[in-house]
């Protein structure tokens, strides 16, 4: 403990130690202004004895507000230790990146530092000083509408990307007035509610825990994560939030995580809703012992104030450490130097400061976008044709998602917009509404549509359907939107449907419809543009799938790293051709669009492979020379992905799993050699005394541009 921090302990009274763990949003401070980001509690303030002991602050921003509530909050703590003001800045703060679904898409982790890296520099000149980001929980279910926060189903594209979305934002040790601090939520398993439905039950084998869900924020944490935030969500029968053996037991003891601890909003109380505590105090003691440190908005820690003196030696321990551990990341952060830290109002206001931030957003949105059909090169366009952009996405700016408090939906260019900078001529009309449609309107667009040479249709849904609460049963395209798509269809005339969303959709009727489709996400500020970019070719799709697109809504959850069954069904064999095998009566097991599936527009071919080794020790590399080779006439992006089987594991094995991955450039009429290293220690699997460990026996290692189509080499492991 430094000094400073042990002679403020020193100093502080009981109830000031509590005071550091409650977090309270801005509206409780003098003419404070916060975002509301669950429910606020009425009798909120009468639990409080007074806002000058809180430790932070949650929901303020903007470089005047934060300076004049620390000012007014440091005249009033007598110990002068200052507010920490913490937020959710997500995917950008002024600047609004793609949605993490679709920065995952980018395949690119450099894509996401940079994400992080400019939000956090935003921010920091905005007052803030810790995030409440990276969301790194594994998605799997469609159903759900934060899969729009993570970086999809998979845990090693998961854990990269937590990786660079901590480094991001936090930068390189020492700390500078550019970075800030990161918190990894929502620990653990949020993204596995049951049915899909939002602070819904989560409940699976610590074994699956420990295999797919615990890795990325393993690598969060590795990556040196100033804090954690505990989960709405039950797991091991336990709520997160008091969850000694996931707190303590992994998180702390595992993990080695000596950070600061945070509940999501209002965690505490609701675990009496769990009914595993009798009351607020007792939820306040249980959320204590299993290691919270910050009460966000529950007030229980507050309760405490006005019992401070009954409290055992035990408990008073507790809040030491936890005020301790606060007190640090104070110091840390060098807010005890400068308690207005980076805060910087004219850079906040200067365009000049924003001015390449949005050149990065618009390349993160290129590198995000997938192109999932693209049947005989309708695109990319040429800039000489005429464009119809037709659909309920056409004309709007809602194309940040959500998450985006400081982005403007009101100037956010809008794709119709965007392709009137890139094409000749354009004409646009809505033709629908995202759920609504009338033949009066659908007839003014075709009329429009009718002297074009292609039409684009802009559907999808706008931002408030997805992201936290908007959990949803049906995942298809609103019906409106395919019946105008069929009514532009007899147009005849090529048909590219751009699809904005937040989540896997059902898309068969979509495919089938469109010659071309792009999946478009929730671009963000610079996404028109993107887009634009894309269909004139200007720019090479290089997107891909980071989350499964299924075929139906009952094959949901459907992802690609499944476990073997005793009963397989073989790649390729007739849905009906043998009864007793994995697979559904009424449909086929695969999906529309599988994981790390995208399309370029020119042609790159997996040429050559060899493996430099086929018989590896627990130490090496498994190391394979791959050849790619872009016959076409255009430069080319994809994403090589190998992914790996081990063929008897003393548990059951997932058919394949990704561990290595890598966008690259293949210029054209050209071959490139690329070189994959993967450590054999990333074979490792969980074992059922619940260690991770690599076994010795034989592998495949399987080497493509998807997860379907793969090219499979054997190897062995050995001891
Ligand atoms: C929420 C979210 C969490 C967020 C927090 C603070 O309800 O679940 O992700 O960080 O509130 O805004």
């Amino acid at each position: 403990m430094s000094n400073l921090v042990s002679e403020l302990l020193a100093k502080m009274t009981t109830e000031e130690k509590i005071g550091q763990l409650i977090q309270l949003t801005g509206d409780f401070f003098q003419d404070g202004k916060a975002a509301i980001t669950g429910p606020i509690n009425e009798l909120a303030h009468l639990k409080l004895q007074t806002v000058y002991s809180v430790g932070s602050v949650l929901g303020v921003s903007g470089a005047a507000d934060v300076r004049r509530i620390q000012e007014n909050y440091l005249a009033n703590n007598r110990l002068k230790i200052p507010l920490l003001f913490m937020a959710d800045v997500v995917h950008g703060y002024q600047t609004i990146f793609p949605i993490p679904l679709g920065l995952g898409a980018s395949f690119d982790p450099t894509v996401m530092e940079t994400a992080s890296g400019i939000a956090a520099k935003e921010s920091v000149a905005a007052g803030l000083h810790v995030t409440f980001a990276p969301m790194v929980d594994l998605v799997r279910d469609p159903r759900w509408g934060r899969v729009m926060e993570s970086t999809g189903e998979d845990s090693y594209l998961n854990s990269v990307m937590a990786q660079a979305a901590v480094k991001g934002f936090q930068g390189d040790s020492p700390w500078d007035e550019k970075h800030l601090a990161a918190s990894v939520k929502h620990f653990a398993a949020y993204g596995a509610p049951e049915a899909g439905r939002e602070y819904n039950t989560v409940d699976m084998s610590e074994w699956r825990f420990r295999e797919q869900y615990l890795p990325a924020y393993s690598a969060a944490i590795n990556a040196q994560a100033m804090l954690v935030m505990t989960s709405f969500n039950t797991l091991f029968g336990v709520p997160a939030t008091q969850n000694q053996h996931l707190l303590r037991d992994i998180l702390r003891d595992e993990l080695g995580f000596h950070g600061v601890v945070i509940t999501d909003w209002n965690a505490i109380e609701e675990l009496v809703h769990h009914g595993t505590v009798r009351d607020l105090k007792d939820a306040a003691q249980k959320a204590l012992a299993a290691g919270v440190d910050i009460d966000m908005m529950a007030f229980a820690y507050a309760e405490f104030l006005n019992k401070a003196v009954e409290l055992e030696p035990g408990v008073l321990k507790l809040i030491d450490e936890s005020a301790q551990r606060i007190l640090e990341l104070k110091e840390t952060m060098g807010l005890f130097a400068d308690p207005y830290r980076g805060l910087d109002e004219s850079k906040e206001k200067d365009p000049e400061f924003i001015r390449d931030n949005l050149v990065q957003a618009q390349k993160a949105a290129e590198e995000s976008l997938v192109l999932v059909k693209n049947h005989r090169r309708t695109l990319p366009l040429s800039q000489r044709q005429n464009l119809a952009v037709i659909g309920p996405v056409a004309q709007t700016g809602d194309l940040l998602g959500s998450w985006s408090w400081k982005g403007d939906v009101e100037t956010t260019q809008s794709i119709a917009d965007a392709l009137v900078d890139t094409f000749s001529e354009i004409v646009t009309a809505p033709g629908c509404g995202y759920h609504s449609f009338n033949k009066q309107q659908v007839e003014q667009a075709k009329l429009l549509a009718s002297d074009a040479d292609v039409i684009v249709a802009a559907i999808g849904l706008p931002s408030s359907e997805s992201g936290e609460a908007t959990s949803i049963t049906d995942i298809s395209i609103p019906a409106e939107q395919i019946a105008l798509l069929k009514e532009l269809k007899t147009l005849n005339k090529p048909l590219i449907s751009v699809v904005i969303t937040g989540r896997p959709l059902l898309l068969k009727e979509v495919h089938t419809l469109s010659d071309a489709v792009l999946i478009g996400w929730f671009p963000g500020s610079k996404g028109a543009q993107a887009i634009a970019n894309i269909l004139s070719g200007k720019v090479e799709p290089s997107g891909r799938l980071p989350m499964t697109f299924p075929l139906n809504l009952g094959q949901v959850p459907l992802y690609y790293n499944a476990y073997s069954t005793g009963r397989p069904i073989e790649v390729g064999q007739k849905n009906g051709e043998y009864k007793y095998v994995t697979k559904y009566v009424d449909s086929s097991n695969e999906p529309l669009y599988p994981f790390g599936f995208g399309l370029g527009y020119g042609k790159i071919l997996l040429t050559d492979m060899t493996m430099v080794s086929n018989s590896l020790k627990m130490n090496d590399q498994l190391i394979l020379d791959v050849t790619l080779t872009n016959d076409s006439p255009r430069d080319s992006k994809t994403v090589l992905q190998c992914y790996t089987h081990q063929k008897v594991g003393e548990t059951v094995r997932p058919l394949k799993e990704l561990k290595w991955f890598k966008k690259v450039t293949v210029e054209k009429q050209s071959s490139l050699k690329i070189q994959v290293n993967i450590p054999v220690a990333r074979l490792a699997s969980v074992h059922q005394d619940l260690s991770t460990k690599v076994d010795v026996g034989d592998y495949q290692v399987m080497v493509g541009f998807d997860s379907m189509n793969l090219k499979v080499l054997d190897f062995k492991v050995k001891e």
